[in-house]
């Protein structure tokens, strides 16, 4: 299993990076897919926003041109099927093989505009939004969404067939409700009864942890494939090392030191050049520290991040970066 169809013309793999807003932005998305992670998904973006045009947020649905093989999905956010067709549009005029519509984001002020989740609380409008799609926009139209907006308004299954009527083209579930945000454990066996309801390829989300994982998943949910969110938060890799071991069954090496090392300039580099200087370095503080949590380390991380934190020079934080993983006989790698 390596590949899913999602349209008549249309193949793509069957391993996902989440989207996660702030996080998988352009620079995280083309740092992941050198590391062989085989779809790229943009952050969410507000439908409304996008038919601004502003320069902001066109960079958030920027594509990575350096490898035009891996698909790359363009999540959209809205309840106003015109503003949500709009946004298609231009999303495919900024090289969206696949627009995905979002149903599942929890957050109170998105679904305080009825967006994100809300949508699954109004079935016709989610269908009316996906049949105007299917009909005016020339890529497939996929949909990530929960298990319901509560447990006692679990949805998926006939809102999933619905939708699949509408002309969606694939499903990705992340296995909790609403009303439980990130909270308890993803219910891996609900998505097993999506897939016996649904012929469209079923995406599994939610707590994949590791490649072991991964496969756990597949196997419980029995679905076409995984999409990985927190866990590559300090991994950029972990979807690449997924994709190879449950479609080639080789299980990679972990990162070496110098390569965890590059890997952190790079992306500190990217965040610079994409939000200038002030703003880079402060987005650029959660991601170090999330690559430095997932080394095993006795050395005092929190001594270095808050060293790292005050400083904005770009010479001297590539240097602290630099002689804390490289000089430092106290570091090793999580097995
Ligand atoms: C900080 C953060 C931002 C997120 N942003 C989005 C988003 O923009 N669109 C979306 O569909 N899901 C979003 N999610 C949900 C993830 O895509 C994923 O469904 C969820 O984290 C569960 O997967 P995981 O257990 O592998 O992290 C976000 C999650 C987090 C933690």
């Amino acid at each position: 299993m390596s590949s899913i169809k999602i349209n008549s013309s249309k193949t793509i793999s069957n391993v996902f990076l989440a989207p996660m807003s702030g996080i998988t932005d352009y620079p995280f998305r083309v740092i992941s897919s050198k590391f062989g992670n085989p779809n790229l998904i943009c952050e969410m973006i507000a439908s409304k926003e996008l038919i601004k045009k502003d320069k902001s947020t066109l960079l958030r649905a920027k594509k990575h041109t350096d490898n035009n093989n891996i698909p790359f999905l363009i999540q959209l956010l809205g309840r106003n099927p015109d503003e949500i067709l709009e946004a298609a549009k231009i999303s495919v005029d900024n090289g969206a093989d696949v627009i995905d519509i979002n149903m599942g984001c929890p957050a109170k002020k998105v679904t305080s505009g009825d967006a994100g989740a809300s949508l699954m609380r109004e079935p016709k409008l989610a269908v009316s939004i996906i049949e105007l799609l299917v009909k005016k926009i020339n890529v497939p139209i996929t949909v990530k969404m929960r298990l319901g907006w509560d447990k006692d308004n679990m949805n998926v299954i006939p809102l999933s067939k619905d939708l699949e009527s509408s002309g969606m083209s694939m499903l990705t579930v992340h296995g909790r409700t609403r009303d439980q945000f990130y909270n308890g454990l993803a219910d891996w066996s609900y998505i097993s009864k999506i897939k016996d309801n649904i012929k469209v390829p079923l995406i599994a989300n939610g707590d994949i942890s590791s490649i072991d994982s991964a496969k756990e998943c597949l196997r419980i949910t029995k679905a076409d494939g995984v999409m990985i969110g927190r866990a590559a938060l300090g991994a950029p890799w972990l979807p690449g090392q997924i994709q190879s071991y449950i479609n080639d069954n080789i299980k990679q090496e972990d990162q070496p030191l110098n390569t965890i090392c590059n890997t952190i300039i790079t992306h500190y580099e990217m965040l610079l050049s994409c939000y200038g200087i002030e703003r880079g370095n402060r987005i650029s503080r959660k991601h170090i520290s999330w690559y430095i949590s997932k080394l095993n380390t006795t050395h005092d991380v929190k001594v270095f991040l808050s060293e790292i934190y005050k400083q904005t020079n770009p010479i001297k934080v590539k240097s602290m970066i630099k002689s804390y993983l490289l000089s430092n006989n106290e570091i090793y790698l999580n097995g």
